[in-house]
């Protein structure tokens, strides 16, 4: 069998999902529809390892329909959309994936999804890319693509250690995806997974949020127009700043933690909320996690300080520390907006994936002529996408004159 899922007969279900996610996704569609006639993807081999969501069953038919033969894996242990992997694979894709996998499993889906020796890698969070290179098995890779800012973070390093062989282009670092994917698509989805999960009042409530990158700046941007009070804890002076005069609160962690009602972690880095923080927080704090991996939030130590451990609901788990007071874990400290909610909104995965599609294009087109370096997206792709979506969105906008243009370009007019 080429496939490994958890709910074959969840495919009706799956399919009628894929469906809503490819109506909001008219920039990728279109760009499939301009390519058809040509199979850009015709015989290329594609391992992708990225949550399987309804939008990426929108890319993995938009793939497969360009000519490429694919197998694909989850990301993430808890993301899977088990109805989406059995649409997917009852309309053949070879996908190996489910929610609530152990991290042997998870493994074994990557290996799986390798067996097909991909030409391209789509990766997100980089651990396809990283299994790759550790299977020493590249010799039929031409390069790969990152779609988050954990997964590039970590090929840059392997990149400056000399241990990347194959080039990678880094999806994350495209403007039409960052900056709406991560600031709006993180901001909402969330804050939605937090609410599905709880159903709490953000209104009122003092909201810490670690990190004011892209996510951290949208979830705050949500979280105060809530009606929350948001809190701020940065370790980056500029962004701390940026925090301040965007109007929040900045607070080192040792003192946001006995205040806040509600933490949200977004800053990529370990054990961010650790012991120290937990015994300081007010009875009743719920605690989640909008970073890549699970480990933003201190578990281990979580764990070993509480008395007593109870599951309130699918994703909400109740830690019972030593003195009494009780602290709500969401999503297993997992990402919760795939964890908890559907993973970003279809209009902005349009663009990332849009931006997938089309740095998986120029990895084919100039194969084997790029060393092994992260790459950044040109300027034209991304314009190419704002264009496109400005155009899906029916919004018209101005073009320079040719005494603008010159004036732009030029230096002798001054005062
Ligand atoms: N990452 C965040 N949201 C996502 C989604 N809806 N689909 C795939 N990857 C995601």
């Amino acid at each position: 069998m080429n496939y490994r899922i958890n709910a074959p007969k969840l495919a009706e279900e799956g399919k009628r999902k894929i469906y809503w996610a490819q109506v909001h996704m008219p920039v990728l569609l279109n760009l499939k529809e301009k390519l058809l006639s040509e199979s850009p993807l015709k015989g290329v081999k594609f391992a992708g390892c990225l949550h399987v969501t309804k939008e990426t069953g929108v890319l993995i038919r938009t793939l497969r329909d360009l000519g490429a033969d694919l197998t694909w894996c989850g990301c993430n242990p808890l993301s899977t959309q088990d109805d989406v992997a059995a649409a997917l694979v009852d309309e053949g894709v070879s996908i190996y994936a489910s929610r609530g996998v152990s991290n042997e499993q998870y493994y074994d889906d990557i290996h799986s999804a390798m067996g097909i020796k991909p030409n391209v890698t789509i990766d997100d969070g980089a651990d396809l890319t990283v299994e790759m290179h550790n299977s020493g098995n590249l010799s039929e890779v031409y390069g790969g693509t990152e779609e988050t800012t954990t997964g590039v973070v970590r090929l840059r390093a392997m990149e400056k250690n000399g241990k990347l062989k194959y080039p990678i282009m880094a999806v994350n670092d495209a403007e039409t995806k960052h900056d709406f994917d991560n600031v709006y698509g993180t901001g909402q989805s969330a804050l939605d997974g937090i609410i599905r999960a709880t159903n709490i009042l953000i209104s009122g409530k003092i909201v810490v949020v670690s990190g004011y990158g892209h996510v951290g700046k949208g979830i705050a941007r949500r979280a105060a127009g809530h009606g929350a009070n948001v809190i701020i804890t940065e370790i980056d002076p500029i962004a701390a700043l940026k925090a301040k005069l965007d109007g929040y609160t900045v607070l080192p962690m040792a003192s946001a933690a006995m205040t806040g009602d509600l933490f949200i972690t977004t800053t990529g880095c370990k054990d961010v909320i650790r012991e120290e923080h937990f015994l300081k927080m007010k009875n009743g704090t719920i605690l989640a996690n909008a970073g890549h991996f699970n480990v933003e939030i201190s578990i281990d130590t979580l764990k070993s300080s509480s008395v007593k451990v109870k599951q309130i609901n699918q994703n909400t788990t109740e830690y019972e520390l030593k003195k009494g007071n009780k602290l709500y874990l969401i999503g297993e400290g997992r990402l919760v907006n795939l964890v908890a909610a559907e993973g970003h909104p279809s209009e902005v995965m349009d663009m990332s994936f849009a931006n997938q599609l089309l740095s998986a294009i120029k990895l084919i087109q100039v194969k084997g002529s790029l060393s092994p370096a992260v790459y950044n997206i040109e300027k034209t792709q991304d314009q190419q996408i704002a264009k496109a979506k400005l155009e899906s969105m029916d919004i018209n906008i101005d073009t320079l004159t040719e005494e603008q243009h010159t004036y732009l370009t030029g230096f002798s007019e001054g005062t």
